[in-house]
């Protein structure tokens, strides 16, 4: 009896880590197909580039395709700003969340930010109220990407793409982190 309820158990805990596994790998060809594959940014580098972007405290920052949510919740537990990161995967979006709440980013005080991870396709993102957004997607996203920043963005929006240049935009380029094998571009809308 004691071996039917080991092995019940086990066979359980095997059929969810497969679904987990199903769950998370479909997901994944359906963000790749829909924009990037997942690819996480170092955290060494997350650092950097916000250190570079020189954010101050209660600007808006909108990441596209936050995956687990590293660049928004440094933001803005270092820099006090209000964070948006849309996300296509669902399992991501959930540790997004999960960090979140170990860091205790859940109920900020108005003065030092907010966070916000939504599930959302984010060609349909409104980004028409960003300080600056965070990209780190691959160049023909990038491209498709351009018009909605150039129709939607105010003036003087930072666009920080991390891993591909955004192709055309050169008189918009202001600054470039060279890190390798992912260099991080810093663009400027300036109409
Ligand atoms: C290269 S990863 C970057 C993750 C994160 N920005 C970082 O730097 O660590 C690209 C992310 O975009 C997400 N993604 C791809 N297409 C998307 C879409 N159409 N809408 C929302 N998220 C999308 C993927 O699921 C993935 O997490």
């Amino acid at each position: 009896m004691i071996y039917l309820i080991f092995y019940g158990i086990l066979v359980l805990f095997v059929f969810l880590f497969a679904l987990l596994l199903f769950i998370y790998s479909l997901f994944s060809v359906v963000a790749q197909l829909m924009g990037s594959p997942y690819v996480p940014t170092k955290q060494k580098e997350v650092e950097h580039i916000l250190k570079t972007a020189g954010l101050k405290k209660g600007q808006l920052l909108i990441e596209l395709g936050s995956g687990d949510g590293r660049m928004i919740r440094t933001a803005v537990s270092r820099y006090k700003v209000h964070g948006i990161g849309v996300e296509i995967h669902p399992l991501l979006l959930f540790w997004s969340h999960i960090f979140v709440r170990l860091q205790k980013l859940t109920s900020l005080p108005v003065e030092s930010g907010s966070i916000i991870f939504k599930r959302e396709n984010f060609f349909k993102t409104n980004v028409s109220k960003a300080d600056a957004i965070f990209l780190f997607l691959m160049p023909n996203t990038l491209k498709k990407l351009r018009d909605k920043f150039i129709n939607e963005c105010k003036k003087n929006t930072l666009i920080i793409s991390h891993g591909f240049k955004i192709e055309g935009w050169e008189g918009f380029l202001q600054h470039t982190i060279h890190h390798t094998p992912f260099p991080t571009y810093f663009y400027r809308i300036l109409s």
